[in-house]
């Protein structure tokens, strides 16, 4: 267990109220403040205002050690200030730094050193303008630590806990000390770098991410084109040791609140600098293009989708949590509205309706399926495993059934009576729906 000591956090989001739990849980005290009240609120009620699995029990067991507030003077006793605060992209791509110049703006006046860490994912080059800004206002009793957080949502606190490295760029070597102790009791590899690096590993290591998915899904459409099996494919090559497995399955497309934002943000980084990253603008566009891939997918059986009602099965980004941002389904929800086509959705925790206002969100799978002329799996929910069922053939008014994830078994699926589409499986010559009339599109009178 560590020394215990006083740690303040600005943000109560993903990273933020996991980086408060988890620091509790190893004993320090913590202070979570964010500025939007019903937040705090919901916080101080017992509530977690965002699904992650683990997460309200960590809350829970530690409420003695954390306390929220909307005041940020109340972080002037930490020893350790955590800056945990969006960094949305702006129009043009780059990174916007607004809440973290806003919460430094906010930063108490303390009468002892204090370490400011920063969690955010920043351009690098941040840490030093944060530097700067804090002498300038006078603040030289302030380390200036940067620790990329490498959590994923639906499994924060587990990564967080076990983490694979702990990165640590500092100005100076005693300021990384401070925050390497604050995790002591946390088995990992440590890596001590400087500032710029330690902000270029997190950018990097999403962009690498983000790449390995890109390509996997450049070869399912090639796949699709000679007859190969992406998912056979994928796994013969991940088991070389120098590959490996990870990130490497076909799909509809990378999304999330981080993805995009940190690839197109390195992309401008590298821009604004003056070199022009290629690759990452490859990775984007082909993440773009698999996202619609879906649409020709549907046209393939169903011709023109004007009129025609797809149940688009999955709405968060991924499993496990309830996080829209950057989420394919809203992509391919508004390419079938416009396309005129009727959507029904359903996801099990995430609610899409203030952002897809022309679908129908529905309760359950089958009521999502109900008349449908196409199931679309979007996120590889659990639930969804078992949507080759006698009662969905039976409920939808066509059973087609395009598999984004590859969650389900082609020859299963088709066996129980769908036509059945994949990503990157090949197609047999049975995959299609019999020939049906184009429905005529309703006019309004
Ligand atoms: N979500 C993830 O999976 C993840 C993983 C690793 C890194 N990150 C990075 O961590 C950062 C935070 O991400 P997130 O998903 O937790 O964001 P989030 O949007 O869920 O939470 C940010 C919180 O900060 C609050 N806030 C804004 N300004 C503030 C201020 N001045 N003082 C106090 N609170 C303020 C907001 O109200 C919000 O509650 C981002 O830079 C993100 O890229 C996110």
């Amino acid at each position: 267990m560590a020394d215990s000591r006083a740690v303040g956090i600005f943000g109560a989001g993903w990273v933020g109220l996991v980086t408060g739990g988890c620091f509790a849980e190893l004993g320090h005290e913590v202070v979570v403040r964010d500025i939007v009240p019903e937040r705090i609120e919901a916080l101080r009620a017992g509530h977690l205002p965002f699904h992650e699995p683990d997460l309200p029990e960590v809350l829970e067991r530690n409420r003695g050690r954390i306390r929220y507030t909307l005041d940020a003077d109340e972080l002037g006793e930490a020893d350790v200030l955590f800056i945990c605060v969006q960094t949305p992209p702006t129009y043009s791509g780059d990174a916007d730094l607004s809440y973290v110049w806003n919460a430094l703006d906010e930063l108490p006046r303390a009468n002892r050193r204090q370490v400011l860490v920063m969690k955010s994912t920043v351009p690098v080059g941040t840490g030093d303008t944060v530097r700067a800004a804090l002498e300038a206002r006078g603040l030289n009793n302030v380390g200036y630590v940067s620790n990329p957080e490498f959590l994923a949502e639906g499994t924060g606190v587990r990564d967080f806990m076990n983490p694979d490295r702990l990165v640590l760029g500092a100005f100076a070597p005693e300021d990384a000390a401070v925050v390497e102790a604050l995790y002591s009791g946390i088995e990992a590899p440590v890596v001590r770098t400087d500032v710029a690096s330690a902000e270029m590993i997190k950018l990097a290591a999403n962009a690498f991410l983000s790449t390995r998915i890109s390509f996997i899904n450049e070869i399912a459409n090639v796949c699709e084109l000679v007859g190969a099996d992406v998912e056979d494919v994928a796994k013969g090559v991940g088991l070389d040791h120098r590959l490996g497995p990870h990130f490497f399955r076909a799909g509809v497309g990378w999304g999330g609140s981080c993805f995009g934002k940190d690839v197109s943000a390195l992309k401008q980084l590298a821009g604004n600098s003056g070199y022009h990253f290629q690759l990452l603008a490859a990775v984007i566009e082909v993440n773009e293009l698999q996202k619609r891939r879906v649409i020709a997918k549907l046209e393939k059986h169903l011709g023109k989708l004007r009129g025609k009602t797809i149940a688009v099965l999955g709405l968060a980004f991924k499993p496990n949590t309830d996080d829209l941002r950057d989420a394919p389904s809203l992509v391919i929800a508004s390419r079938l509205l416009a396309e005129g086509a009727s959507v029904r959705t359903w996801d099990p925790v995430a609610d899409a309706r203030d952002r897809l206002r022309g679908a129908l969100q529905c309760g359950s799978v089958l009521d999502a399926v109900a008349g449908a002329d196409a199931a679309v799996i979007v996120t590889e929910w659990p639930e969804l495993r078992g949507l080759a069922s006698k009662e969905v053939r039976e409920a939808m008014a066509r059973p087609l059934i395009v598999d984004g994830r590859n969650v389900l078994d082609p020859e299963e699926t088709r066996a129980a009576g769908f036509a059945y589409e994949g990503i990157g499986r090949g197609s047999s010559p049975f995959a299609s729906l019999p020939e049906t009339p184009e429905r005529e599109p309703k006019v309004p009178r």
